[in-house]
């Protein structure tokens, strides 16, 4: 894992977004797909904030992106403000101009019986498509990415999860109440994440020193998630000071 620390968020999320933009670039040169795993929550807010200035003044064009979120809570329905499918929307989708079609995000609606296929297929068109170019992170306090709790195995693939009780409780603010956050969320897995070509993690802050701590300099073991990325050779950490601020 090779880390860069920036004095702050804004200057990291620059950054992201413009390696995002060149990737997006080199394939249209190219003409071909470029494959994108995106996550929700507060660590990419800004990131897709700088994609979505350079589409308006510099004519960013996703004409040729093709997305797949990493997760959606579950259940959870399309036109809820919580749910990740809002989210994208809201922060990205809305504001520039990929196909409708080329958006992947888990659905929160999909039916018991279905699921487990549905996971399957999810990771199939995945493959189909040659896999993810790049895919974004942020780590949750319990280690997780995506919603890759604690006992998640290096080799899973897309599935129904149950959320860590901490994942809850930091979701609880938002969603007024941890009472309200859904228990299930469908996740992609470990390995889906481990098979992209290029990943980024960003965390920001203080609450995220520790586990960026564990995650980069401890074992790797499922007890952290997050620390099977020590095994993929083409992985960033993007900190800020705060985040950065108990490596050695
Ligand atoms: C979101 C996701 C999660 C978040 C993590 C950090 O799609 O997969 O792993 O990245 O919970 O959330 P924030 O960025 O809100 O601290």
């Amino acid at each position: 894992i090779h880390n860069i620390v920036f004095a702050n968020s804004v200057n990291g999320s620059i950054c992201v977004a413009q390696e995002i933009a060149d990737l997006i670039k080199s394939k249209q040169v190219k003409n071909e797909l470029c494959i994108l795993g995106l996550a929700t929550g507060s660590s990419p807010i800004k990131v897709y904030e700088e994609l979505v200035r350079m589409h308006n003044e510099e004519g960013l064009s996703f004409k040729n992106v093709v997305t797949f979120n990493l997760d959606e809570y579950y259940p959870m329905d399309k036109s809820s403000v919580h749910s990740y499918y809002y989210f994208m929307h809201q922060h990205l989708f809305n504001h520039i101009d990929i196909d409708p079609e080329n958006i992947n995000i888990p659905s929160g609606t999909i039916s018991t019986e279905e699921l487990h296929q549905y996971c399957i297929d999810y990771d199939l068109k995945i493959k189909e498509y040659g896999g993810l170019d790049f895919q974004l992170l942020g780590i949750g306090r319990t280690g997780h990415i995506g919603f890759n709790e604690p006992g998640s195995h290096y080799n899973s693939g897309t599935r129904s999860i149950t959320l860590d009780h901490l994942t809850r409780v930091d979701a609880a603010t938002s969603f007024l109440g941890i009472d309200k956050v859904p228990k299930k969320a469908i996740t992609m897995g470990i390995g889906t994440v481990k098979k992209a070509k290029r990943i980024i993690l960003l965390a920001w802050g203080h609450n995220k020193a520790s586990i960026v701590k564990k995650t980069i300099e401890g074992d790797i073991t499922p007890d952290v998630p997050a620390s099977y990325l020590q095994e993929h050779n083409n992985v960033t950490f993007i900190l800020n000071d705060e985040a950065s601020q108990e490596l050695t």
